[in-house]
């Protein structure tokens, strides 16, 4: 496993397992003790994808020492506010079965994201966390964010992928010294992701994957990323990407596939924002 070094320090790994939309909790937890079997150190989960007692069991199971693993989980919207932030943690950690937790974001901008900061930063300071985040914070928020708070996100994770490759949001996380985190990396299989042309010259070329060209193209650009898989092959897979290098040549050939377009419904328009809002509502936090 390669790692980077957070803003604070922290060694984060650069490839970690998502378990988002995985709701069979007797899946999830067998999903993650394998994974944590094979190697896998980073588990992305989050209160909303309400199977965080799931991967508090396959840790439990785990014969890894817990300073080893990298557990990252997210507060909801509903909860985003100084006192929701405490108490959505501590559900968090209890859930969990853990006593601290290694990165704690904000899931999405929306409600009192800085009340809710405030109080992540008092978690970090009691070191309950060892390092905070946030989450889908596009350029604008996150630079104003940075100016009105003490500490700085050491995380800020989006949506990123060969179809949505965020090159400039990546240059101003760099320059901010905060770690770009993709989300979506394979952007669950959208746009024919695993048949496209290009990537599958690519796949013959390096004798390799189409999902390992396209996490070892988001790790040549220092981008940690967390593809969910079910499957133990394809999570040994998206795992094994850390002995070839893709050439300059390939890497702005697949460059060539940004659309700049996310393989996602957006939030840009106030009817998206009203329609998220009350679906954020019912989740089970
Ligand atoms: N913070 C946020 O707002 C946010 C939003 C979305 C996602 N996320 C995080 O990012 C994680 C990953 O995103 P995602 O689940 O949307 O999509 P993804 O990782 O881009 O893609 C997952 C899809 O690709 C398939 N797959 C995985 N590895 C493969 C391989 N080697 N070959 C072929 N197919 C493969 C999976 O199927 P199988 O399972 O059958 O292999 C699944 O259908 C989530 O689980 C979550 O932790 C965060």
């Amino acid at each position: 496993m390669e790692f980077v070094t957070l803003n604070n320090g922290v060694k984060m790994p650069m490839v970690g397992l998502g378990v988002f939309r995985v709701n069979d909790h007797k899946e999830c937890e067998e999903m993650v003790y394998q994974a944590i079997e094979m190697g896998y150190r980073l588990i992305d989960t989050a209160a909303a994808y309400e199977n965080e007692e799931a991967v508090g069991r396959a840790i439990k199971r785990s014969r890894v020492p817990r300073e080893d693993l990298f557990i990252t989980t997210k507060l909801w919207v509903t909860d985003t506010n100084y006192e929701g932030a405490k108490r959505g943690f501590q559900r968090s950690l209890d859930r969990l079965g853990l006593d601290y937790i290694d990165l704690y974001v904000i899931h999405q901008p929306n409600n009192d994201y800085y009340g809710a900061w405030r109080a992540m930063e008092e978690l970090y300071q009691e070191g309950k966390v060892r390092a905070i985040g946030v989450d889908n914070f596009q350029q604008d928020r996150l630079v104003d964010f940075i100016n009105f708070n003490r500490i700085k996100p050491a995380v800020n994770l989006i949506e990123a992928n060969v179809f949505f490759q965020r090159e400039e949001e990546l240059s101003v996380m760099k320059e901010k010294n905060i770690q770009m985190e993709a989300w979506s990396p394979l952007a669950a299989g959208n746009n024919d992701l695993f048949s496209n042309d290009l990537l599958q010259q690519l796949s013959i070329k390096y004798k390799k994957s189409v999902a390992q060209i396209v996490l070892r193209w988001l790790f040549q650009r220092g981008i940690v990323s967390i593809p969910k898989s079910s499957n133990l092959k394809r999570m040994k897979e998206n795992l094994d990407i850390f002995d070839f290098d893709i050439t300059k040549e390939d890497m702005n050939a697949i460059a060539h596939l940004d659309t700049n377009q996310s393989c996602f419904p957006t939030r840009y328009k106030a009817k998206e924002v009203e329609e998220f809002l009350e679906i954020a509502k019912k989740y089970k936090v």
